[in-house]
């Protein structure tokens, strides 16, 4: 259910005129969405870590990992249940590595730069788990350039990956961005699964999958995207996919649904502003409502917010 408040109609409509930044309606710091009730590891002060040895021991045992500084050729780093990694400051992240999580719940990634994952693996990697929160981190690799396949995706969830909120993100440079739901052959797996909600991310730059979506359900609200290749939104294999208050700006086939997949997706949009670049292709309407409360900020100057408030150093350990 989503019923604009006072404040979003007097924000969005009011500050327009006399300045280039609009008022956010849009709390900065909260968890909305599939992902509700997400803890992660809870509000103690935990162990911070400075090195990559350090990450990986605080890893196996869970609780809350503050990281601080950039950690470099790191591999991949698995999490455990009950667990929330953070960056501390402005300047914290993982490079020429990742985060899986995998068979494990409850778990929150915040704050964290992270650019340049090992050959072939994703950034962060989402299997068979249940309540993650992504907030306020920054995603790339090296540019829509080189082999399409040497890395693999910024953010994926698959097998049955399921209560999902990806919010405040930066998703740029890259091939392949967002992947919920791997192969068009996972029905037994994926069928009820993969509840994602995407919102105030920024895409820009990046040639696909922003994100391509089988078997689930996708509300992406309020986000920004920016010259982005082939393809936006891709919703398949029956997907249900939400979109609104989202400004597409040079996004081909902005939303799609019957790109690749033996069975196109369903969708809905309303309340998006698309340029001339940018134009849906929905074969297939859909039916999602969402019955959790959520704010939004309207497609006219969402980009300008979430060009300031999404990514790294705006929400800080
Ligand atoms: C995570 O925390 C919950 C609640 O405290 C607890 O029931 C569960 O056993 C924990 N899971 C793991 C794997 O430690
Ligand atoms: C992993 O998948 C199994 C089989 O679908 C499911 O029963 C289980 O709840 C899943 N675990 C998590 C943490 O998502």
């Amino acid at each position: 259910m989503h019923i604009p408040t006072l404040a979003t109609i007097l924000s969005t409509s009011a500050l327009v005129a006399s300045s280039p930044l609009y008022r956010r309606a849009a709390a900065v710091d909260e968890l909305v969405g599939y992902a509700a009730g997400t803890t992660g590891g809870g509000s103690g002060d935990g162990t911070t870590v400075s090195s990559c040895s350090e990450l990986t021991a605080a890893a196996k045992k869970g609780g809350v990992i503050k990281v601080k500084g950039t950690l470099k050729g790191c591999g991949i780093v698995k999490l455990t249940s009950n667990t929330s990694v953070l960056g501390v400051g402005s300047d914290a992240g993982i490079e020429e590595g990742g985060l899986q999580i995998k068979k494990v719940e409850n778990v929150i990634v915040r704050n964290l730069k992270f650019h340049k994952s090992p050959e072939g693996k994703d950034l962060i990697d989402i299997d068979n788990s249940s309540k993650v929160w992504i907030d306020h981190n920054d995603f790339s690799n090296v540019g829509i350039t080189g082999d399409k396949d040497f890395y693999d995706g910024l953010l994926d969830a698959k097998h049955g990956a399921d209560s999902l909120t990806f919010s405040w993100n930066k998703f740029h440079d890259h091939w392949k961005s967002s992947l919920v739901g791997h192969s068009d052959s996972n029905a037994a797996e994926d069928t009820g699964k993969l509840h994602v909600t995407y919102h105030h991310n920024h895409w820009t730059n990046v040639n696909s999958r922003l994100p391509s979506i089988r078997f689930g359900t996708a509300h992406i609200y309020s986000s920004c995207y920016v010259d982005n290749g082939v393809s936006g939104i891709n919703s398949r294999m029956g997907a249900q996919v939400l979109v609104e208050a989202t400004e597409f700006k040079g996004t081909k086939r902005a939303i799609v649904t019957d790109l690749d997949s033996k069975e196109d997706g369903f969708a809905v949009e309303r309340d998006n502003i698309f340029d001339d670049a940018s134009k849906p292709e929905i074969t297939q309407k859909g039916s999602l409502e969402v019955e959790y409360k959520y704010t939004v900020d309207a497609a006219a100057g969402v980009c300008a917010i979430v060009e300031k408030s999404a990514g790294v150093g705006v929400v800080t350990f």
